[in-house]
């Protein structure tokens, strides 16, 4: 079974709750943007989940083959392949999570802003579908740039009248799973017990990885927080300037996003002890829009844990001051593109 592959033991140790593992499959997925560099191996992870009934597969071209492929190992779901904006709405109906990684990934040079004109439209699109098909899904955001692609969504599911912030997550997971992997080697731990909370945004210097309050606790020179720092903010670029054109992080993506989706399963099956990060609506600091740990549950967002922000070292309380107007422009962007929008 998935479950525990996905999650560090620091977080599974607060308080174990009477959570059991509901063997019977239940619950429908929706990937929006399937046959991408991402969708692929996402839906394969995601195939192997116990708590999966269906997954759908959406995309507007080649998901036919990728839903034939997967169709075929046996594990509990059925897959269900859709093409082309005549079938979105089906795609959609009776999904309690709909994960969106459809969009156009970075190049060498580029940042993720500079996707915004193509991929402000295609979330648009594909979230106004799901307003109006499972208004009630929790809703996980994957196309950059995600600091405004998040305000995009809620501000089109505002004027669809349906907007639940407790239901809509930007995927900052990968941050966190990055923070965790470097932070282990550095520090020669072992990885299953490592848990760093990343914080801010999922760009660049909005990327706050709070190393101070890593699990299990652990000391850090000025020197190695410094360079953990900039290491986390630039893996994405990283593996963008690796892939030499050929995209950017799809397969650690799939692992971080398959995460978030497990985590967000468990807490709709009852398990009382689910913690993630997430970039979502949030009152931590002045900015609408924040990255931080959150409780999930039935309903999604039942806690934002604001203890992080607490205590902070001279480094991370600069680090915080110094994102927010950069992630600021970033939601202002995204509000007036869907505002602007007829
Ligand atoms: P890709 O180009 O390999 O796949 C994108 C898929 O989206 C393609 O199959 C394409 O046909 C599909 N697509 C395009 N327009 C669509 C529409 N209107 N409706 C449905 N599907 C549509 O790109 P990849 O590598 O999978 O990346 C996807 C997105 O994820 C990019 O925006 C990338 O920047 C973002 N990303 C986010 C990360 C995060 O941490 N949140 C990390 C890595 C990538």
């Amino acid at each position: 079974a998935l479950r525990g592959s996905f999650t560090s033991k620091a977080q599974k140790s607060s308080h174990r709750s009477q959570y059991h593992l509901n063997l019977q499959a239940s619950y429908k997925v929706a990937i929006l943007g399937a046959a991408g560099g991402i969708g692929q191996p996402l839906a394969l992870l995601i195939k192997m989940s116990p708590l999966v009934s269906a997954l759908h597969l959406y995309d507007i071209a080649n998901v036919k083959g990728v839903a034939a492929d997967l169709s075929h190992c046996n594990t509990p779901s059925q897959v269900l392949d859709f093409t082309g904006a005549s079938e979105l709405a089906d795609s959609l109906k009776g999904v309690n999570v709909v994960v969106i990684p459809a969009g156009v990934p970075r190049k060498p040079g580029m940042t993720r802003d500079d996707l915004f004109n193509i991929n402000a439209n295609i979330v648009k699109t594909l979230v106004e579908a799901v307003a109006d098909n499972c208004p009630d899904a929790f809703i996980h955001i994957i196309s950059n740039p995600v600091n405004s692609t998040v305000p995009i969504a809620a501000e089109v599911l505002k004027q669809k009248g349906v907007y639940n912030p407790k239901k809509l997550f930007g995927v900052s997971t990968l941050d966190v799973v990055r923070a965790n992997t470097f932070v282990a080697q550095k520090k020669n731990l072992k990885l299953i017990d490592v848990d760093v909370p990343v914080v801010g945004g999922h760009a660049g210097i909005t990327i706050l990885p709070l190393l101070s309050k890593t699990k299990p606790s652990v000391s850090f020179s000025d020197e190695e927080v410094q360079e953990l720092t900039a290491k986390i903010q630039n893996a994405g670029t990283e593996v963008v300037e690796a892939k030499a054109g050929a995209g950017s992080a799809t397969l650690s993506m799939a692992y971080a996003a398959a995460r978030f989706v497990e985590s967000s399963l468990r807490a709709l099956d009852g398990d009382a002890d689910v913690y993630e990060c997430s970039y979502v609506q949030s009152d931590l600091t002045e900015l609408p829009f924040f990255a931080s740990r959150v409780k999930l549950g039935r309903n999604g967002v039942e806690a934002i844990i604001s203890s992080d922000l607490q205590g902070l070292t001279g480094y991370e309380q600069k680090a915080l001051e110094a994102l927010k107007p950069e992630l600021k422009a970033s939601i202002d962007k995204g509000i007036a593109f869907a505002q602007k929008q007829p």
